[in-house]
């Protein structure tokens, strides 16, 4: 009884006007509102400013794309000053964000005012592949082209292959930030200087307390101890000039074991002080701070995802995700006692990824 009196509703059905049925199986009314014509559908003045729309924010997009590269040249940070590194991150950003976010206001616009909104009944069938379903599905390709008037509106579908196009410029762009530059004070030098490789650390830099950068005398770190560590003209600078930024890569622990506990390389007989020793803080797994030391076992745990470091091994990683050993800081003594770093890192600090080179 129930098929019969379905077949007698599908046979009584009968769409209302504006609505389209896709293809001839006779389906329930689904009772949709009736439909409403669109102020662009009723006046072409409307019409022609909902394109212009369209098409002006596409090309708004292609300037945004543009001012993304602009931002990259403007703002290089081969200059290595923190301001300019902010402010390329920023108005890149800035541009590429405007750049999409045209392109998708743009598109919503004109599937909403200027293509056809005409409902469609789809009735539910088998998925075959029959030719019938095949040419149907070219013809409704056919039916969306015509109705999106991809084809026929030449000026949105331009300005919105600009748009797309322009929009990848900017990534491209990006990519030249990986390669190696030449040092901003010798343009010319040979070798290739890897802006993200460096920290403030440099020889004679005195190792201070963070965050008051007091410095720190050999004679006062006791055994057993573990101290954080900044280079002490860091304290100088305000958070204007950067102060976060050197800190988050500059920042180490300190510690001090008995010198016979320490396995150090051949090359790296001289990067310890009396037992002392400093590691960057930066876990090489995603950079997290490795801030717990396990005074016993001599090992550094990263809070994050459980990387551990062998203080008494060049912090070679014993546990966990991280890939390498932490990189250690040479340090050696002043005339009067403090502590100093004996140059820079030697590796670049960090997520390993920073390993390129
Ligand atoms: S960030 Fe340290 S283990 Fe993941």
């Amino acid at each position: 009884m129930a098929h019969e009196d379905d077949a007698l509703e599908r046979a009584s059905y009968k769409p209302s006007p504006g609505l389209a049925v896709a293809v001839n199986d006779p389906v329930r009314n689904p009772e949709l509102p009736p439909h409403r014509a669109r102020m662009t559908d009723k006046d072409p003045a409307a019409m022609t400013r909902a394109v212009r729309a369209v098409y002006s924010l596409f090309y708004l997009s292609v300037a945004a794309s543009i001012w993304a590269v602009a931002a990259y040249m403007i703002f290089p940070i081969e200059s290595g000053r923190i301001v300019d590194i902010r402010n390329n991150n920023l108005f890149i950003g800035l541009g590429i964000g405007l750049a999409l976010l045209a392109i998708g206001i743009g598109a919503i616009h004109w599937s909403k005012a200027i293509m056809s909104d005409k409902e469609w009944i789809e009735p539910r069938h088998a998925t075959r592949g029959r030719d019938e379903t095949r040419a149907g599905a070219v013809e409704v390709f056919a039916v969306a082209n015509e109705e999106s008037g991809f084809g026929r509106r030449t000026m949105i579908r331009n300005s919105l292959i600009a748009a797309l196009a322009a929009s990848v410029i900017p990534g491209i762009t990006l990519f030249r930030g990986l390669a190696p530059q030449n040092s901003p004070e010798n343009p010319n030098a040979g070798d290739p200087v890897y802006l993200l490789s460096h920290t403030m650390w440099e020889e004679g830099m005195r190792l201070a307390h963070d965050p008051e950068g007091t410095p720190i005398r050999a004679a006062d770190v006791t055994l057993g101890s573990a101290v954080h560590v900044i280079p002490a003209p860091l304290a100088e600078l305000s958070h204007h000039d950067g102060y976060l930024e050197e800190k988050a890569k500059a920042i180490v622990l300190l510690m001090r074991l008995l010198p016979e506990d320490l396995i150090e390389a051949e090359d790296r007989k001289d990067w310890s002080y009396d037992g002392i020793v400093a590691y960057s803080k930066v876990c090489t797994h995603v950079g997290c701070p490795v801030a717990l030391y396990e005074q016993q076992t001599h090992h550094l745990l990263c809070p994050c995802h459980q990387s551990q470091f062998d203080v008494t091994n060049g912090a070679a990683v014993i546990f966990g995700p991280a890939a390498r050993p932490l990189p250690q800081l040479p340090i050696t003594v002043d005339d009067e006692g403090y502590l100093v770093a004996r140059s820079d890192f030697e590796e670049p600090v960090g997520p390993s990824f920073w390993e390129r080179h």
